[in-house]
């Protein structure tokens, strides 16, 4: 049982090996060669430094030659550095060829980045104006004028400070006379590019500024770390229709009679609007502004219009009487009349206990003499009457 187990992992290992080795023998062996640098990073029309090929130094002894081609046509250069030529050639695939005994001829490739850095970067201005509708959507385009590597090249949009993302990156004016340079990701050679990005604005970005930043990202070597351009600001100026301000005017105004009432009509918008009050040929007002004194009840219309759109605000003007003059008035009859009646009153009540008085102190004089005699401010009234 035992002898049986080893034996089957005894197979497995081998083929395993088998496995390995197979895979091993299919992988083609490196060429033993050097270039320096890996990838070569030049600017257009600069004269950089060479690439340099070399054999590796455990293939020293067994070189024959080293040479360079250009694979894009075929062309040998005998020579061991390889300078690009920056001005002409976006297209050259320098690949360093060695010559072997044992091995015979291999190759390995050289990456060229030529770059250009764009002649300018720029929002392109919209159509008609510098103002935008609020709440509706806009295209802004950032024109990036003759740059290559275009693969290699990002789009920043801010608003402000607050980036608002990459936009979408597309190549102007393809000249169709060769397909790879209609194609982003292929073409080398110095393109247009636009960046367009969507945008919807309200009114408290009114005032906002756009700007774009083009950006060369040129591999991860340090000394080429990165370029970057940003374009002159765009301000914009958000549109949007004008908005009575209610709180100053209530839909309906009481109005006492005798008083003029002011009705206040503000509004704002962008542009400022306009302020017309509406009302019937038949009123008297007067008209200060926005501002609007009424001396009659009615129907009062506020509008204000700009350039978007227009807003009536209805007012309605009710009169209210007066009552306070009224309620003062009525007091004061009221307290005039009670106190004409209350000194009538009194006198009445203060003559007869006077008389009173007269007719007890004198019962004999009465029966004399039908009429009381006056002690000189008494009316002269009959005591039969009284008593
Ligand atoms: C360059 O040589 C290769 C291999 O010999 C060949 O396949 C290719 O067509 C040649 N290219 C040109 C442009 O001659
Ligand atoms: C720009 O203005 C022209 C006329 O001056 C007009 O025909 C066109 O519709 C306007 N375009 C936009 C997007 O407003
Ligand atoms: C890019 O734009 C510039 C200026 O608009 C123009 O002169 C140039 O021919 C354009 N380049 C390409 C490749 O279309
Ligand atoms: C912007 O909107 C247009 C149409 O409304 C659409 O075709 C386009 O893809 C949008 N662009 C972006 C960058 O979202
Ligand atoms: C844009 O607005 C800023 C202030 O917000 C101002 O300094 C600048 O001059 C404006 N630019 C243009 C082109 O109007
Ligand atoms: C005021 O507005 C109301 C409602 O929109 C309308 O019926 C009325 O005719 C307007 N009055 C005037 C004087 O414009
Ligand atoms: C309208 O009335 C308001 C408040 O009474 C006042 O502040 C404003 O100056 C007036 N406007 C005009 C044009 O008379």
């Amino acid at each position: 049982m035992e002898e049986l187990g080893s034996l089957r992992l005894l197979s497995l290992f081998l083929a395993l090996e088998l496995l390995c080795n197979g895979t091993q023998s299919r992988a083609p062996p490196e060429c033993p060669i050097e270039i320096t640098p890996e990838t070569l990073i030049v600017e257009y029309q600069n004269q950089g430094r060479p690439a340099t090929c070399q054999p590796t130094s455990t293939s020293a002894s067994h070189v024959r030659q080293i040479y360079w081609q250009d694979l894009q046509d075929n062309r040998t250069f005998d020579v061991i550095d390889w300078l690009p030529d920056t001005y002409n050639n976006w297209y050259s695939r320098p690949a360093c060829f060695g010559d072997f005994q044992g091995i015979g001829t291999c190759h390995k490739k050289l990456k060229v980045i030529i770059y250009k850095t764009p002649d300018s970067v720029s929002i392109r201005p919209l159509e008609n104006s510098s103002s935008v509708l609020e709440d509706r959507a806009f295209q802004l385009h950032c024109d990036i004028i003759n740059v290559a590597p275009a693969q290699m090249l990002t789009v920043q949009w801010y608003r402000g400070s607050e980036a608002i993302g990459p936009g979408v990156l597309s190549l102007e004016d393809c000249q169709p006379d060769d397909v790879r340079n209609c194609d982003i990701g292929v073409v080398k050679s110095p393109v247009n590019l636009t960046s367009s990005v969507n945008v919807t604005l309200n009114r408290a970005h009114s005032g906002a500024e756009f700007r774009c930043e083009a950006q060369l990202r040129l591999g991860s070597e340090a000394s080429h770390g990165a370029w970057s351009s940003e374009s002159a600001p765009l301000n914009l100026t958000v549109l949007y229709k004008p908005v009575i301000n209610t709180a100053k005017l209530p839909k309906r105004v009481p109005l006492f009679r005798g008083y003029p009432e002011e009705l206040v009509c503000e509004a704002h918008g962008s542009p400022a609007p306009v302020i017309q009050w509406l009302y019937s040929k038949d009123k008297v007002v007067q008209v200060s502004g926005g501002n609007l004194t009424v001396f009659e009840e009615g129907i009062y219309n506020c509008s204000a219009r700009n350039g978007v759109d227009s807003t009536v605000h209805v007012v309605e003007v009710v009169l209210k009487e007066d009552y306070l003059p009224l309620i003062a008035g009525f007091v004061a009859v009221t307290v005039v009349v009670i106190s004409v009646i209350f000194v009538f009153l009194y006198s009445i009540y203060y003559k007869n206990t006077k008389m009173r008085r007269y007719s007890l102190k004198n019962p004999k004089l009465s029966t004399h003499n039908g009429n009381v005699a006056t002690n000189g401010w008494d009316l002269p009234l009959p005591m039969t009457k009284l008593s």
